[in-house]
């Protein structure tokens, strides 16, 4: 959680004048003599970098290549350090954002790095404008900045203090400041739904998240309990939660915008705070992250707890069926039937597909709300990761157009959606002989199954479902933050 303790700012100044441990400086591929904020410190440095790093040591600006030198007093910096940008044709906002985050992952390896500044990559003549650049080196080294160390008990020190933009046009400056805000929020919102996602199950039970949505500002939340719950008539929900001691919780946020809203948008999140599988209970390798299956309803909380900063034009309910799917002694077994909140009759075929079954109330109540669109992210299917990995996350719905704009939104934010296809066919397997459908059909094409288990529960609104099982959370890496950089383009677009 180091994130927290970097500070990113913007200051008007000469590079070569700046005092700083580490100065970052770019190379596109290619690049004999560097032009340029890059030019002008090799000019500085009697042509370290064009005569000994590019000619001698033969640094050739790949990206993501590295080179780090000693400036020996020459400039105000104590080290360069030079990045490779790769082909300048394939330069991009996102590639920005990524270059950012390994900029910072390696500055947090130097030893003596606690004042970094940095070039405003790409921006300029012919380059990108000075905001979005800046927003993207925010929000990039503040995502790679992020750890999750709150449970060691020795932290690792993470040195960097101060990242500086500097450039020497005031205008750049006033243009960057709001970019890099607007990247430490998105940053933000991204980095607390890590920390949620990444905590223990003993920690992230469904009243904890219920408090967390509690404590937002400027938002108002209603929290259901189990009582409640079952006044609503949310008998799928419940089914889930019965095999757990932690009581379950229906989580509704609100967002209302100062003017009059231009449309209304429901964002569901699955909040399964621990998926055992069950009484169909998954074998150990399969249940060791299951603790990320409450991953999306995380994304939800995060987008939430920034949604007071951005201000998008638009009424914005946040919504979590939490409960934990456990095989306690009165857990909902295999056969039972269990009865939606809009009435529809559920046969239990497998009691580890139960995140369709919490998503089957979260969807009926969204659906009452008067909204105009309803989206729903879930780590619902392991036939997901199998299909798209754990770089894409799979989109279905009923609405092109919603999916078309998410799929832009996602791309603009540095996220991969891929649609995958509702062919009727793939309901045939829902069928059920006693209830009106099973929760589960045929193991293949199971992500696509699974998106036509829920269209039963949506009801003249545009839907989208987006199955971020693969991307939420890499098992060596962590929680992502999967769906929280989408969600807030498309909430602000
Ligand atoms: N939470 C899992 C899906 C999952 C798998 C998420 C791997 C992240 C990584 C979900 O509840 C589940 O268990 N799905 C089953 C459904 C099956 C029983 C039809 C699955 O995908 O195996
Ligand atoms: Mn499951
Ligand atoms: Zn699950």
């Amino acid at each position: 959680m180091s994130a927290e303790k970097l500070e990113i700012s913007v200051a008007k100044g000469l590079l070569e004048e700046t005092p700083a441990n580490v100065l970052v400086l770019n190379l596109f591929e290619g690049v004999k003599i560097p032009a340029g904020a890059t030019g002008a410190i090799d000019i500085a440095l009697d042509g370290l970098i064009s005569k000994f790093v590019i000619a001698k040591e033969g640094f050739d600006g790949k990206f993501g290549s590295m080179y780090v030198f000693p400036t020996y007093g020459k400039i105000a910096a104590e080290k360069v350090l030079l990045v490779g940008l790769g082909k300048n044709k394939d330069f991009n906002l996102n590639r920005l954002r990524e270059i950012s985050q390994k900029i910072i992952k390696k500055c947090m390896k130097m030893h003596n790095a606690r004042k970094v500044i940095s070039v405003l990559h790409g921006a300029g003549i012919g380059g990108f404008d000075p905001e979005q650049s800046a927003r993207m080196i925010a929000e990039g080294t503040l995502i790679g900045a992020y750890s999750f160390d709150k449970y060691k008990t020795e932290k690792q020190s993470k040195k960097v203090e101060d990242f500086v933009i500097v450039d020497m046009v005031e205008e750049n400056c006033k243009k960057a400041k709001t970019g890099a805000k607007r990247g430490k929020i998105i940053a933000t919102a991204v980095n607390f739904a890590r920390n949620l996602s990444n905590e223990q199950p003993a920690y992230a039970t469904p009243s904890k998240l219920a408090e967390i949505a509690q404590s937002l500002k400027d938002i108002d939340v209603k929290v259901y309990d189990k009582d409640e719950i079952e006044k609503m008539g949310m008998g799928a929900f419940l089914g889930v939660a019965r095999g757990s001691s932690q009581e379950p919780k229906f989580i509704h946020m609100r967002y209302k915008s100062s003017k009059v809203p231009q449309r209304k948008v429901a964002i569901i999140g699955k909040g399964i705070c621990f998926d055992s599988g069950g009484l169909d209970i998954k074998p150990p390798s399969s249940m060791l992250t299951m603790k990320d299956d409450m991953s999306a309803a995380a994304a939800v909380l995060g987008v939430m707890s920034v949604i007071k900063d951005l201000k998008p034009n638009c009424e914005v309910h946040g919504l979590i069926a939490a409960c934990e799917n456990m095989p306690g002694c009165s857990a909902y077994k295999p056969g039972d039937i269990l009865t939606a909140k809009n009435g529809k009759t559920i046969e239990v075929d497998n009691t580890d597909a139960e995140g369709r079954l919490t998503l089957a109330d979260a969807l009926c109540y969204a659906c009452e709300l008067d909204v105009d669109e309803v989206i729903d992210l879930a780590t619902l299917t392991g036939a997901c990761v199998v299909a798209l990995g754990n770089t894409v996350s799979g989109i279905m719905g009923n609405h092109q157009p919603t999916i078309d704009k998410l799929i832009k939104c996602a791309n603009a934010g540095g996220e991969k959606l891929w649609q995958m296809p509702m062919f009727e066919e793939y309901g045939e397997s829902l069928k059920s002989n006693i209830a009106d459908m099973k929760n589960t059909g045929s193991r293949m094409g199971g992500t696509q199954i699974a998106a036509m288990f829920l269209q039963n529960f949506v009801k003249k609104v545009h839907w989208a479902h987006i199955d971020i099982a693969g991307t939420a959370y890499i098992e060596k890496k962590g929680a992502t933050g999967a769906g929280v950089r989408t969600i807030i383009n498309y909430l602000l677009s």
